[in-house]
């Protein structure tokens, strides 16, 4: 039979091997919080093309153990709605609700500097399990955690009551902060948001740290950590790559309609600079973001089989087609932006500048906009205006 403290003490045990858990704290509530207790109803395990629902009444109690303390992401919710329980079989689906693997769940805790008695803002409260960990040392009167989907929001306040945290656990749009019990001295958001809410620095104190993921595409994102100045604004940089589900709020649709029709009317064709296929890897789609916001990265095939790469941006009404012939690619660009000249000089100083990694980017965030820099390379500037 397995034991579940053994399970936690082995986490614990490989979260420290792994160099991501180092304060004591943390390791004595990972060897306490019982991660399953999180986890019900149960979880969707993802088998390439679908994902087979587990319950936690339904599997073996040593297989579900394994599951709770495995170090994987734990998909809890699907498509806005369906949890394992509900489904009778191997489902297909896009996540909307998860238990975040506990490596990236504690790296982000230790990044946040916690100290006894700080207060945290928590957006994205899901299974509740990162809520329960801070609880643990914070206690539960210092934790307040946002979720905008009532029923994942009711089923974490479940498992942390019934873990004995009392958690102000907040049904809202994690965008807009929680006012109510501002201020706090940590921010903290698991899930990505295009950009850094305002709403989060104002309600933070002076010195305090907001820590979240910027960028939306579904690569190429970074978890930005700023410390909130006595100016208002909030500046600091790019810590390193990061991946979480879209703000739903913010969560891009799907193009609608026919690909060649947005790209029918080009104002300008040439020859590229740069392949359009490095905007697959995560650094050059971080740069693409910065240097074209609001656009988005689309890979389709066409009629005669050959690779097609877009990227749209609708509210500009802007698009850049890129078509290949042999091994060069040609790019059409259509609409007020030209996007391609925008993100390929960016990617082409980056280039010059010695491609340095995502975490030499600097940020600064105002009321007004985002600004990026990269210090080696002086050209490298971005301003995300809110207009
Ligand atoms: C990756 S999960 C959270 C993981 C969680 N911290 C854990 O480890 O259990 C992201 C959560 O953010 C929630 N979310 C998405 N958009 C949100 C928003 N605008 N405000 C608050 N929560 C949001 C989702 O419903 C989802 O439950």
């Amino acid at each position: 039979m397995t034991d579940p403290a053994s399970e936690r003490r082995h986490l614990a045990t490989a979260l420290v091997n792994k160099g991501v858990l180092k304060a004591s704290w943390l390791r004595a509530a990972v060897e306490t919080v019982s991660r399953e207790q999180f986890l019900r109803p149960g979880v969707f395990l993802d088998e390439g093309r679908t994902w087979r629902p587990v319950t936690a009444d339904g599997a073996n109690p040593d297989d579900w153990l394994k599951i709770a303390y495995s170090v994987d992401t734990l998909t809890t919710q699907l498509d806005g709605h369906l949890t394992a329980d509900q489904a009778g079989g191997p489902v297909v689906g896009v996540p909307t609700s998860s238990s975040t693997d506990p490596a990236t769940v504690v790296g982000m805790i230790e990044a946040l500097d916690l100290s006894a008695g700080h207060r945290v803002l928590e957006i994205g409260t899901g299974t509740g399990y990162s809520t329960a960990l801070m609880c643990h040392y914070l206690g539960e009167d210092n934790v307040a955690t946002v979720e905008v989907d009532a029923q994942v929001a009711a089923r974490a306040d479940a498992a942390l009551e019934a873990v004995g945290f009392s958690t102000w656990t907040v049904t809202d749009d994690g965008l807009l902060g929680h006012p109510y019990r501002a201020p706090y001295d940590r921010v903290i958001a698991t899930c990505a948001v295009r950009r850094i809410p305002y709403a989060w620095i104002r309600q933070t104190n002076l010195g305090g740290i907001v820590l979240g993921t910027v960028g939306s595409w579904p690569w190429g994102t970074g978890l930005a950590k700023l410390t909130v100045g006595d100016d208002g604004t909030a500046e600091g940089r790019i810590v390193g790559r990061s991946s979480f589900m879209q703000a739903r709020a913010q969560a891009v649709a799907p193009l609608a309609g026919d690909l060649s029709a947005r790209s029918a009317y080009a104002d300008s064709e040439r020859r590229v600079l740069v392949s359009p296929l490095v905007l697959e890897e995560w650094m050059p789609a971080f740069l693409a973001q910065l240097a074209a916001p609001g656009a988005q990265f689309v890979r389709a095939t066409g009629g005669d089989g050959s690779p097609l790469r877009y990227l749209f941006d609708p509210e500009r009404e802007s698009f850049a087609e890129f078509l290949v012939d042999g091994e060069s690619w040609t790019v059409r660009q259509g609409g007020p932006v030209a996007l391609w000249d925008d993100v390929e000089r960016s990617l082409v100083a980056w280039q010059d500048a010695g491609a340095p990694e995502i975490d030499c980017v600097r940020l600064r965030v105002t009321p007004a906009s985002h600004q990026y820099w990269i210090d080696q390379a002086p050209s490298l500037r971005w301003e995300d205006r809110i207009t």
